[in-house]
C-alpha cells in the first residue's frame, strides 16, 4: 500500500545554517518540479517577520543556487514563519494553528540534537506529531550511547517508520548505483569475495577546510562528520548480501547484517590526523585535539569478506576534493605470462564524485615481440542524468513516505559500534600539512607491501 503524502512542511532551524545551504534550494527544486503544493512552515528563535524570512530564502537561493523567479514567487508564497522558544508551549500551539486542516505533517528538525527533547515533546502536547513524520539530520548522536538515547526520544513519540534520519551520501546517484551495480550484473558476483578480491580502498578527499563551520566541526570531527555515516554506508552497500527484494526494509536489512559483522575498530587500526592551521580557524579551541583526518582499516568477519582489509580515509585540506573506491582484485598465478607488479593486479574503481565514473583495470599484451603485458583501464564516465541534488531528492521521498534512502536506528547504532572504540582521545592526533595526504603514519595501516590509491583530480587514464 503506498505510504500518504504528507500535507505540510514543518522545518525547524529556519534561519539555520542548514536551512540557509541546503534546504531552500531544496524546496525551489521541489517548487519547480510540482512536488511541493503544500503550506511550508519555518520555525526558527530568531524573532523575525515572514518578510525577512523570504528574504532569507531569497539569499540562500542566491547563495547556493539560483534564482528562478517564477518558482521562487510560488515558493514565498507557500513559506509562513513562527518565531518563538523551542521550549515554549505557545510556539506549538502557533505551528497548529497555522497547520490548519492538515492532519500529515512532515516537521524537519533541522537543529541541535540536544533540542530534540523539547521539540518533540511540544509536538506531541500540541497534537502536532499525531499522522506526522519527522525527519533528522547526521551525525545522529556522539557515540552509541547518546544515539541511543536519542532513538529513545525520538520513538516516545514518533514511530520507526515515521522516523527519517538523514545521510545525503545515500540520496547521491553513484552511490545508490553502487548497489545497483553491484547486483545486476553478473559478470562481478562470481569474484566478489574474499577467493578473489585482495583489499577495498574508500577515499573521501576534500581539498578545502571546515569552510567556517568551525565551532560545529570542533564538536564533531572527520569519524563523526563523515565515517560513522557517510563511508560506512558506502562500505555497506560494497559488502552487503543480495536483499531478498528491492523493498526499503530488505536492503536496510542487509545492510544491517553486514555493518553488525564490522570488527569494532581497534585503536592500533586507526590513524587520526589535524591539518596545521586548523587550531587557527575561527570557533575552534586553541588547543583543540579534534581530527581533521582519518584513516582506518577494518575487517568484516563474514564468510564472504573474512580476512579482507577494508580501508578508510577522510580528510579536509588533502591534495583534491573527490570521493572513490577502489576494490583491488588478487594478482594472477605467477605462471601467467609476466608476473603483475605492485598496483598491477585488476581493480574495479567507482568515482563518486565530484565526477562519476566507473573504472575496470585490466591487462594486455604491449605490443612488441616479447609476450608482455601493460595496465590498460576501460572507463565508463557517467553523467548523473539528473540534477536532482541529494536534498531535493531525500525530501521528495520523505514527503511521500519512502524511507528507502534513509538510515534505519538499528543501522545506526551498528554503525556506531564499529566507530565508539576510536572516538574522542583514544588515538593521539597529529599534525599534517595543508594539500598533503594526511599524516604518513596513515601508510603503515596497508599490509602486505599495499598502498593507497591516491585519486587523481579527474579520473585518466593510466
Ligand atoms: C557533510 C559533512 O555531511 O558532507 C561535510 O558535514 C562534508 O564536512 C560534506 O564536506 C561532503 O558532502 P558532499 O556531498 O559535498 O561531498
Amino acid at each position: 500500500m503506498a505510504a500518504a503524502r504528507s500535507d505540510a512542511l514543518v522545518f525547524f532551524g529556519a534561519t539555520g545554517d542548514l536551512a540557509y545551504r541546503q534546504i531552500f534550494p531544496a524546496l525551489q527544486a521541489l517548487t519547480r518540479h510540482g512536488h511541493l503544493e503544500l503550506p511550508v512552515i519555518g520555525v526558527a528563535r530568531s524573532g523575525w517577520n515572514l518578510d525577512q524570512f523570504r528574504e532569507r530564502a531569497r539569499d540562500s537561493l542566491a547563495q547556493y543556487g539560483t534564482v528562478d523567479a517564477a518558482t521562487f514567487d510560488r515558493l514565498a508564497a507557500r513559506l509562513r514563519y513562527i518565531s518563538g522558544d523551542y521550549h515554549d508551549g505557545s510556539t506549538y500551539e502557533q505551528l497548529r494553528r497555522a497547520l490548519g486542516s492538515a492532519s500529515r505533517p512532515l516537521h524537519y528538525l533541522a537543529i541541535p540534537p540536544g533540542m530534540f527533547e523539547p521539540v518533540t515533546r511540544g509536538l506531541a502536547a500540541s497534537s502536532c506529531a499525531a499522522g506526522a513524520r519527522v525527519i533528522v539530520e547526521k551525525p545522529f548522536g556522539r557515540d552509541l550511547a547518546s544515539a541511543q538515547g536519542l532513538d529513545r526520544t525520538l520513538l516516545a513519540r514518533f514511530a520507526e517508520d515515521a522516523i527519517f534520519r538523514i545521510d545525503h551520501y545515500l540520496g547521491k546517484e553513484a552511490v545508490e548505483n553502487l548497489l545497483y551495480f553491484r547486483f545486476a550484473n553478473t559478470f562481478l558476483e562470481p569474484v566478489w569475495h574474499r577467493g578473489h578480491v585482495a583489499n577495498v580502498q574508500i577515499t573521501m578527499a576534500e581539498a578545502f577546510g571546515v569552510q567556517g563551520r568551525g565551532a560545529f566541526y570542533d564538536e564533531v570531527g572527520t569519524i563523526r562528520d563523515v565515517v560513522q555515516n557517510h563511508l560506512l554506508q558506502v562500505l555497506a552497500l560494497l559488502t552487503m548480501e543480495p536483499p531478498l527484494d528491492g523493498g526499503p526494509d530488505a536492503i536496510r536489512d542487509e545492510k544491517l547484517r553486514v555493518l553488525r559483522a564490522v570488527r569494532p575498530v581497534a585503536p592500533g587500526d586507526a590513524v587520526r590526523g589535524q591539518f596545521r592551521g586548523y587550531r587557527e580557524v575561527a570557533g575552534v579551541r586553541a588547543d583543540s585535539q579534534v581530527e581533521t583526518f582519518a584513516a582506518l582499516r577494518l575487517h568484516v568477519d563474514n564468510a564472504r569478506w573474512s580476512r579482507v582489509p577494508f580501508y578508510i580515509r577522510a580528510g579536509k585540506c588533502l591534495p583534491v576534493t573527490c570521493t572513490e573506491v577502489t576494490v583491488e582484485l588478487k594478482p594472477p598465478s605467477p605462471a601467467n605470462f609476466d608476473i603483475p607488479g605492485e598496483g598491477q593486479s585488476n581493480y574495479f574503481r567507482f568515482r563518486l564524485s565530484p565526477d562519476v565514473a566507473i573504472t575496470i583495470g585490466a591487462r594486455t599484451k604491449a605490443p612488441g615481440e616479447p609476450l608482455a603485458g601493460t595496465a590498460m583501464a576501460l572507463v565508463a564516465r557517467c553523467h548523473t542524468g539528473s540534477e536532482m541534488t541529494p536534498y531535493e531528492r531525500l525530501l521528495g521521498d520523505a514527503l511521500r513516505g519512502d524511507a528507502a534512502l534513509f538510515t534505519r536506528g538499528d543501522t545506526i547504532e551498528a554503525a556506531w559500534r564499529v566507530v565508539d572504540p576510536i572516538l574522542n582521545d583514544a588515538v593521539p592526533v597529529t599534525p599534517y600539512e595543508p594539500a598533503t595526504w594526511g599524516p604518513s603514519s596513515a601508510s603503515h595501516l596497508l599490509a602486505g607491501g599495499n598502498r593507497w590509491h591516491d585519486p587523481a583530480p579527474q579520473e585518466v587514464l593510466p
